[in-house]
């Protein structure tokens, strides 16, 4: 099998002009996402993988984002317009003409077809070189051909030519073997055939895959390279084709992970993006999601109901029940169950963030806890920590956002609030229900509350003939009893 870097293509054309109605949506259909990217994003990157001299994407409808998208993730590729989409023929037409003449080999693939690997268009050039054929198309045999044009053969096997459903009589319907709309051409007999192109079809279009007739008719060898997996040979056309496609590119993401010495409890719930890296024995629980660079280290455990986007999740720590977004969590760490790390969280070495805890833009220092209902903004804490349960660091002020810096080995009180800017020296304490509003210098106690009053009878008083007040005799009187 010819692999991808034994040949270089003189150029891969991506069709992408098409409309895309059925998807009914504001976004160009090529810029919905499976995966954690967007069709033409996967369209172009296979087509990059085959280093092709020219990489073209034809685009019509929505061309301006279209085309920025394109470039910003694959900047060897170039943008062709399709003013208006006269089919798949005009489509291939207008690429060649925004080219210098080409010789060698010439590939077409779709924007919509996001399963595609640079393999399979490896090996489609290789067995079309090797057959020193002029036209070769990828196809499938599916169980459902409907919509799809029909291989047509000669009794010897040979290609003779593809039909479009709409144009095909019965017989040719019954044909269950596809044309992908991937071809590999030679670029010669592609630009000829082109300019013969007619609109003769129930469409009224130029069909990109009347090439194969026009060509076997002038004598020349067409072929067809058949593939045993047809995922790779379909398009989206609306959501529930994007969503089926998205679950069968995430069996595959996930079974190469778990090839690859990753525990998945509940593949059927797991959901990752193709660009997440995970190191062998790590686990991930049910109803997990891992989206973006998101990384996890060996020994991690993920889950279960964990969402991470860009998260860097250190070795053997643990994650559990959390929503995270843009944070680093150190080896040995634990967070969760029920925490929200946003941006800029960075969690050091065997740290804990618990229950109900929300950080951002925070700097959380080796061996530091912060185990339950507490919010920290825009602040540091020193190693070795504790931060008491409901503990608010007030970075607001209404105007602007400011910083509280915890010192090391600093144990503060439950129900704290530090109104930032505000520094706790290190090894400092707070006592329950501070309000931090000055710096707690090195070593010292800050407390802010009063001391307690009693009001003797208050309830008595107060609130009398009610159940506390009741309660209240009742208690007084057997304090009474008991005195001696
Ligand atoms: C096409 C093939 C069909 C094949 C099927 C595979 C033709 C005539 N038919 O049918 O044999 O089985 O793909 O999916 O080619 N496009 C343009 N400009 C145009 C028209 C289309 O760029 O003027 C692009 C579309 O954006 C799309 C691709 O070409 O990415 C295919 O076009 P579409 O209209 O979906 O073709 P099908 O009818 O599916
Ligand atoms: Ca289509």
């Amino acid at each position: 099998m010819a692999s991808v870097t034994d040949t270089r293509p003189a150029a891969v054309i991506v069709l992408a002009a098409g409309e895309g109605t059925r998807m009914r949506s504001r976004t160009p259909k090529v810029l919905h996402r499976i995966g954690g990217r967007s069709l033409i994003a996967r369209a172009v990157r296979a087509a990059a993988g085959v280093r092709p001299e020219h990489l073209v994407v034809v685009v019509g409808v929505s061309r301006d984002r279209v085309a920025a998208h394109v470039l910003e993730e694959e900047p060897s590729a170039r943008a062709v317009v399709q003013e208006e989409q006269c089919g798949t023929g005009h489509a291939a037409q207008c690429a060649l003409a925004a080219l210098p003449e080409l010789t060698g080999t010439v590939l077409v693939t779709y924007g919509d077809t996001p399963l595609l690997t640079a393999e399979t268009l490896g090996h489609l050039v290789g067995v079309h070189e090797e057959a020193a054929n002029a036209v070769t198309v990828l196809t499938a045999r599916i169980d459902d051909p409907t919509g799809y044009g029909r291989i047509l053969r000669h009794d010897d096997g040979s290609v003779a030519g593809i039909v479009e459903e709409r144009d095909a009589d019965d017989a040719q319907r019954a044909v269950r073997e596809i044309n992908s709309g991937i071809y590999a051409f030679e670029a010669t007999v592609l630009a000829t055939a082109l300019q013969r192109l007619r609109p003769d079809n129930a469409q009224g279009e130029l069909f990109l895959p009347d090439v194969l007739a026009l060509a076997r008719a002038d004598g020349h060898r067409v072929g067809a390279l058949s593939i045993a997996d047809g995922w790779q040979t379909e398009g989206v056309n609306d959501r529930v084709q994007l969503a089926r496609l998205g679950a069968e590119l995430n069996r595959r993401t996930v079974e190469r992970h778990q090839r690859a010495g990753v525990s998945v409890v509940d593949p059927a719930s797991t959901w990752i993006d193709d660009t997440v890296v995970i190191e062998a024995d790590a686990t991930l629980l049910p109803g997990v999601q891992l989206h973006g660079l998101t990384s996890v280290a060996t020994g991690a455990t993920i889950g279960p109901d964990t969402t991470l986007t860009d998260v860097e999740v250190g070795e053997q720590a643990s994650v559990v029940r959390t929503h995270g977004a843009g944070a680093v969590i150190g080896a040995g760490a634990s967070v969760g169950p029920f925490a929200y790390l946003r941006p800029g969280t960075r969690i050091g070495a065997d740290a804990k963030i618990g229950t109900f805890v929300e950080t951002k833009n925070a700097a959380i220092a080796a061996a530091v806890k912060v185990p339950h209902l507490s919010y920290v903004g825009d602040a540091e804490i020193g190693e070795g920590s504790n931060i008491g349960a409901g503990t608010i660091f007030a970075n607001y002020d209404g105007v602007s956002k400011h910083r509280t810096t915890v010192g090391t080995h600093c144990s503060t009180g439950s129900n704290n609030t530090f109104v930032a800017p505000v520094e706790v020296g290190d090894g400092a304490a707070t006592g329950a229900g501070t309000v931090v509003r000055r710096d707690v210098p090195p070593g010292a106690l800050a407390v802010s509350t009063g001391p307690q009053r009693n009001l003797e009878d208050w309830t008595l008083r107060k609130r009398p003939g009610t159940q506390a007040a009741e309660a209240a005799t009742r208690a007084q009187d057997r304090t009474e009893e008991t005195r001696p």
